[in-house]
């Protein structure tokens, strides 16, 4: 991390398996980094505030909201984002599934909620249909789909819902 003056810095953010040298301010969050600075805008932001999910990535292996961290302490962990889940043309079994099972109308909370379910079956909570509900409420649809979304997250870890 670099200081550039006037409360800007430069970070180095691994993002989806490459290094990205962005300037940023130092009280700008990972999710407007990588939205404004990235063009990364797969990650949504819904409520700013941790309260929605929709901007929920993975760092270091663990689901985080990324409107409440600062991009500035991000320096060296692995970041994934929604753009960097599938491998080359072919989907991720979650993308999949969410498709499958019409987990999603508007699809805005979508690409939070596909990261949260990867990172829920990571931590081995995705057991039961009443584990799934509880471990991705965190993650809300307005339009109310979750019913289908724990459908997709039970059928790709192999349990009735
Ligand atoms: S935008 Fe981050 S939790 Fe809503
Ligand atoms: S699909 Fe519209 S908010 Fe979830």
């Amino acid at each position: 991390m670099t200081d550039h003056g006037d409360d800007q810095v430069m970070v180095t953010l691994r993002v989806n398996g490459c290094d990205h040298e962005v300037v940023a301010d130092v009280c700008a969050t990972l999710l407007d980094v990588l939205r404004d600075g990235l063009s990364l805008t797969g990650t949504k932001k819904g409520c700013d505030m941790g309260a929605c999910g929709a901007c929920t990535v993975l760092i270091d292996g663990r689901r985080i909201k990324s409107c409440l961290a600062l991009a500035v302490m991000q320096d060296d962990k692995d970041i994934l984002t929604i753009e960097g889940l599938a491998s080359g043309e072919e989907p991720h079994a979650l993308q999949r599934a969410f498709v499958e099972h019409d987990a999603l109308q508007c699809g805005y909370c979508t690409p939070g909620q596909i990261m949260s379910a990867v990172g829920l079956m990571q931590e081995g909570r995705a057991t039961s249909g009443a584990s799934i509900r509880e471990f991705m409420s965190g993650n809300l649809c307005r339009c109310g789909a979750h019913p289908h979304i724990v459908a997709a997250i039970a059928q790709v870890a192999g349990i009735v819902p």
